[in-house]
């Protein structure tokens, strides 16, 4: 009663100021009222102002009218740290060391859209109490090739999986007041001649393939802004491309929001205006660490604009739509009623990210049952590979991040460990020393020689005599490897770790490889390693998640958003030998058919199949039923059925359904995920599981028709435990 009260009163002094307050001020007016009224006070100088940088970060507000400036960061796994006004470099504040989630491909492989939620949840406190109102992610750019330097921002190769997870990140980080900039739109799926390559596409494959998780991200997550790729599609940039901007994200998917371009993607004041660009950022750089000085006011969407809407050659509705839009953003976030203050580098981020770690760790193989390694039986621990000491939040490009800590694999085996073994340590394996990102002056290392030789010759000698080698490797964020800027040359380990490999199996039978990497690699050695695991880029925890798997305190759950192929011919992108393109364009001949689509129709079988992953315990698939066997296209559908753990563990499954057209008007993938569940199972527990979809589910692409289109005839659902390991079946029919 007596809080009534009080609400009551405080409305009662609070109404009338805000009558006397201009709309655009008033926090309980409705955002387009807002908008429409601050719109109306502004010059044109301050409109044209707002749509262009002002820093390396931030653009103009207005601030006569007292509308702040909007403040961007990567993204998409931390909260950068501050760089300085006008260049790249870090700007040294002692108080910008955030968390470090794990990246998105470890994000994807959790499969599981509650830690979304909370990863976007987390991010977006850590964005708010910054102050930043635009996180520059998440990626969903499709993994077309494994060579791709930027997969590890991205979630992995099916447009569903990406879909479903994208949606939970953006909703739970805007509820900060902090708008999500999905990136990079669209069909930049690969980094060499990122700034340029014209991307040729059937309208088919961008619509089933390489726009799903956008067009998520925008209808399904309402996300705020979204950030143009740097290539180009029809010949025309991404960042002003009429085709994605104004006719697909716009027109088609009804965008309220604001395109930010990349950071240097734009090239045209013509094009910008018309073509559907709202933000200009980073023109004149690579949008990493070169940049012409102060030249802000010469961007595109500055200066150039201003005179071509001074003497008419551009209209005021244009100027006046961009401006609307940076407005809903500023009315969104900065100037949003009762925004959260947000909370940054904290223990409960830090244990946030060590449980979507968790969950996202894949163990890819476990022959003899060697993991978890069990400390009852084992005296001796041996340690070998450069990735179980390397640092793993730097580098990388963009997504660099300075953190608060970082718990190393080595270290986070120590603790696990205690002294109920002996843990030791010898590299085996090197990488050439780079020079520092963002740091001003870097000194460059000093050149020097590895001796691989050397260097594996000492760690076999060590693995005679261990009771078990874990061995700790795969990429890194160097230059080439999982690295923004360029691709990686080849399906294979760097640094000799395959002949590395292959000698300590040889000398220890025990032996587990654990690959840190955002990309599949080539594994010739995968028939001697007994245990094989995926452990990702995982951010502040990493360490500790990676032991809490390895010694069985987590039953892994983790399954593979993109398909491991034994060899990179297996590759859609590469089978046609479509990659990288001629420098000016690169056809995507592959069309629909990427990742285990292109895989299940040449009968490839790959190294690990997209959605494999293991346990330490059994599950046993029941039959699949269906409620109906025969449904008209506008009625759902629904599959059932049990999943049960046979084995002695508590653990998780990841239930997939996949649909299979039988016979369509165009060809079709053999199989195509349209469902997954992942489910808590309990020793020797039973759950039942279910799905239901309705036509979307069941529907292609038709580029003559330019819509999608639901076809009657037979399909089969199917269940399995990976895209490779179908359990049960059951056939229905969409009546004519
Ligand atoms: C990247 C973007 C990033 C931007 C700002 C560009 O190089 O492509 O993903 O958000 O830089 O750092």
């Amino acid at each position: 009663m007596k809080k009534r009260f009080v609400i009551i009163l405080s409305w009662a002094i609070a109404l009338p100021l805000f009558a006397q307050t201009p709309v655009y001020l008033n926090p309980a007016a409705p955002i387009e009222d807002r908008v429409e009224d601050a719109l109306q006070r502004m010059t044109r100088e301050e409109k044209v102002a707002m749509l262009h940088a002002q820093s390396k970060f931030s653009a103009p507000g207005v601030p006569r009218l007292g509308i702040p400036e909007n403040w961007m960061s990567d993204g998409p796994h931390g909260i950068r740290a501050e760089v300085l006004w006008d260049e790249w470099y870090g700007a040294n504040w002692t108080n910008d060391s955030c968390i470090a989630f794990p990246a998105l491909t470890a994000l994807a492989a959790s499969w599981n859209p509650d830690m979304a939620a909370l990863y976007g949840k987390s991010i977006g406190e850590e964005a708010r109490y910054r102050n930043k109102n635009v996180l520059l992610g998440p990626g969903v750019n499709i993994y077309r090739t494994p060579l791709n330097g930027r997969n590890f921002e991205y979630m992995g190769e099916d447009p569903y999986l990406a879909a479903q997870m994208v949606v939970p990140y953006i909703k739970e980080v805007q509820r900060n007041g902090v708008a999500a900039c999905v990136k990079h739109f669209a069909l930049n799926n690969q980094e060499i001649y990122r700034n340029h390559i014209n991307v040729q596409v059937s309208a088919r494959a961008l619509h089933e393939i390489y726009l799903p998780a956008f067009k998520a991200a925008i209808q399904q997550g309402g996300a705020w802004a979204i950030m143009g790729a740097y290539n180009q599609y029809k010949n025309q940039h991404c960042c002003h491309n009429r085709y994605l901007l104004n006719d697909i994200l716009k027109r088609d998917w009804g965008f309220d929001g604001v395109v930010v371009s990349d950071w240097g993607g734009v090239h045209n004041t013509e094009e910008a205006i018309a073509n559907g660009l709202d933000m200009e950022f980073g023109t004149w750089t690579n949008g990493l660490n070169w940049g012409k000085s102060d030249v802000y006011n010469q961007y595109y969407l500055a200066q150039p604009y201003l005179e071509l809407l001074k003497n008419g050659q551009a209209g005021e509705d244009v100027l006046n739509d961009k401006v609307r839009r940076i407005l809903r953003l500023v009315f969104r976030t900065n100037m949003a009623p009762n925004r959260p203050y947000g909370s940054f580098g904290t223990q409960a981020h830090a244990e946030t990210g060590r449980r979507i770690a968790e969950e996202g760790i894949v163990l890819l193989q476990n022959n003899r049952n060697v993991l978890p390694v069990d400390l009852s039986k084992v005296k001796n621990i041996l340690v070998v590979g450069e990735n179980a000491v390397k640092k793993m939040t730097t580098g990388g490009g963009s997504s660099s991040l300075k953190v608060k800590y970082e718990v190393s694999p080595l270290a986070g085996i120590q603790a696990r460990v205690g002294s109920v073994a002996q843990v030791t340590y010898v590299k085996g394996y090197e990488s050439p020393a780079e020079g520092e990102q963002d740091v001003k002056n870097a000194k460059k290392p000093e050149a020097k020689t590895i001796d691989a030789k050397a260097l594996r010759a000492e760690a076999v000698n060590a693995a005679k005599s261990a009771d078990v080698v874990l061995f700790i490797g795969g990429l890194n964020k160097n230059a080439g490897q999982d690295c923004e800027g360029d691709d990686r040359k080849t399906l294979d380990l760097p640094y000799a770790q395959n002949e590395l490999i292959a000698a300590l199996a040889k000398a220890n039978p025990n032996m587990v490889v654990v690959i840190i990497s955002g990309n599949a690699v080539a594994m010739p050695w995968a028939v001697q390693a007994p245990a094989i695991v995926e452990a990702w880029y995982n951010g502040t925890e990493a360490g500790n998640a990676i032991a809490a798997v390895l010694f069985g305190d987590v039953n892994p759950s983790g399954k593979l958003p993109f398909t491991f192929p034994a060899r990179l011919q297996d590759n859609s992108a590469h089978a046609a030998g479509d990659y990288p393109g001629d420098g000016k364009n690169v056809t995507y001949h592959d069309d629909i058919f990427v990742g285990y689509r292109w895989l299940d129709k040449e009968k490839i079988k790959p190294l690990f199949a997209f959605g494999h992953g293991l346990s330490y315990t059994m599950f046993q698939y029941g039959e699949v039923s269906v409620n109906k066997s025969k449904i008209t296209a506008a009625e759902t559908i629904t599959f059932t059925l049990s999943v049960k753990n046979t084995g002695t563990r508590d653990g998780a499954e990841v239930v997939q359904l996949y649909i299979s057209d039988k016979k369509a008007s165009l060809p079709r993938p053999v199989k195509e995920l349209k469902g997954f569940k992942k489910v808590y199972l309990k020793a020797g527990e039973t759950q039942t599981v279910s799905f239901t979809i309705d036509h979307a589910a069941l529907s292609f692409y038709d580029d003559a028709k330019g819509a999608w289109i639901t076809e009657p005839g037979a399909f089969e659902a199917l269940v399995g435990a990976s895209s490779a390991d179908i359990k049960t079946d059951v056939a229905f029919e969409i009546k004519r």
